[in-house]
């Protein structure tokens, strides 16, 4: 069905594309008849793709990336289409416009999008009423929630701090998880909070603070595929001290290779085909460094099947969708589960759980 409303979806500008969408799941998902509908479309659960990651446990690997639900309101629609969970945000904790539109594109020769959204939020305030009020996190037990903080673009470096912890302090406790997002390309300079000492700063405030709550959250930082090994070994340094829980790898590159779409200009974050191998050798990299004890939620490129499979086998307990649900639509999580079973049986897998980090085994 995708394949026939593909071609007006593509007719539209990208950021007004996504609007159509958010608009048509928010619709969905408050009409209980069509959210059951849907539900009974997409929703099927395979008892060998059940996982385990941070102490959690989820009924499938495949979760929404960060990016798609920056408002927070979208749980029980993306549910119905299959995810085990949902990251939604980036949420800054005062509200802010972002870039400029157009600031989306496609590249549909790359099977790719370039992003330079910048942090385009309705602030912690709105963010936490959508969530309060979607009676949608009581109705759904099985999907979790990871909530994705970010700093306002106004907000120094040096300041950076007091802004994660507003957002930790009013957001964390909605959700499962909480994701520290500091590898988004189109905020100006957040990427340097990636080096060490700003980074082991940023993390032990947080954990800090996590503590303080009567039971702590697992806590993920989001990292840029664009890192060298060096300051990987850095940024997992800095996390194995703090004490979080694991690390999401990772975000849009800035690198461009071999890129056919018009768009190939733009400047932003590209993710989508062209981004695989390069989140792959991220995965591969950080499951090594941290032998495993680290958990890694794999996100990047991950276009079928096959992809996340070779995600998992390099490391990641999790794995995160975007840019293929652009391209391959509502459809994708379904396929995806039933693609990915399959693979694990024809290999004689028992569980998804098995096949983490298998690469290392020869
Ligand atoms: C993103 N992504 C993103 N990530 C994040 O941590 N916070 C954010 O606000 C956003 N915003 C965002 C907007 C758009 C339009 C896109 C395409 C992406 C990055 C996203 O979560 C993911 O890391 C990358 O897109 C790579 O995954 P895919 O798209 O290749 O599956």
């Amino acid at each position: 069905m995708y394949q026939t409303i593909k071609p007006l979806l593509f007719s539209l500008e990208p950021e007004l594309a996504h609007d159509q969408t958010v608009r048509a799941l928010r619709l969905a998902q408050s009409l209980p008849p069509v959210q059951r509908a849907v539900e009974a479309l997409f929703h099927h659960e395979d008892p060998i793709l059940a996982t385990e990651c941070a102490g959690m446990s989820f009924i499938n690997p495949f979760g929404m990336a960060a990016g798609f639900d920056k408002r927070a309101e979208l749980l029980a629609g993306l549910s119905a289409l299959g995810f085990g969970h949902v990251e939604v945000g980036t949420i800054t904790p005062q509200p802010q416009p972002g870039n400029q539109p157009p600031r989306m594109f496609r590249l549909p020769e790359d099977n790719a999008l370039i992003n330079r959204m910048g942090f385009n939020s309705v602030g912690m305030e709105v963010a936490a009423r959508n969530l309060q009020n979607g009676a949608s996190r009581r109705l759904m037990p099985t999907i979790r929630l990871g909530i994705n903080i970010g700093k306002n673009k106004l907000t120094t470096n040096e300041h950076a701090v007091d802004d994660y912890l507003l957002a930790f302090d009013r957001l964390a406790l909605l959700g499962d998880y909480v994701t520290i997002n500091i590898s988004s390309p189109n905020t100006p300079g957040l990427r340097q909070l990636q080096e060490r000492n700003a980074l082991e700063h940023l993390l032990n405030a947080l954990m800090a603070r996590n503590r303080q709550l009567p039971a702590p959250l697992p806590l993920f930082v989001k990292v840029s595929p664009d890192e060298t090994p060096t300051q990987l070994d850095d940024i997992v340094q800095a996390a194995l001290g703090s004490g979080i829980s694991g690390i999401i790898a990772g975000n849009t590159t800035l690198s461009r290779e071999n890129l056919r779409g018009a768009a190939r200009g733009e400047t932003g974050g590209l993710s989508g085909r062209p981004l695989t191998e390069h989140a792959r050798a991220t995965i591969r990299h950080l499951y090594g460094a941290t032998h495993g004890k680290l958990p890694i939620i794999g996100v990047g490129g991950v276009m079928n099947a096959q992809d996340a499979y070779g995600h998992i086998r390099a490391g990641a307990t999790l794995v995160q969708v975007y840019t293929a649900l652009v391209y391959h639509g509502p459809g994708l999580v379904k396929t995806l589960k039933r693609d990915l079973a399959a693979l694990l049986r024809r290999d004689g897998v028992q569980s998804v759980r098995e096949a983490v980090g298998t690469e290392f085994e020869g």
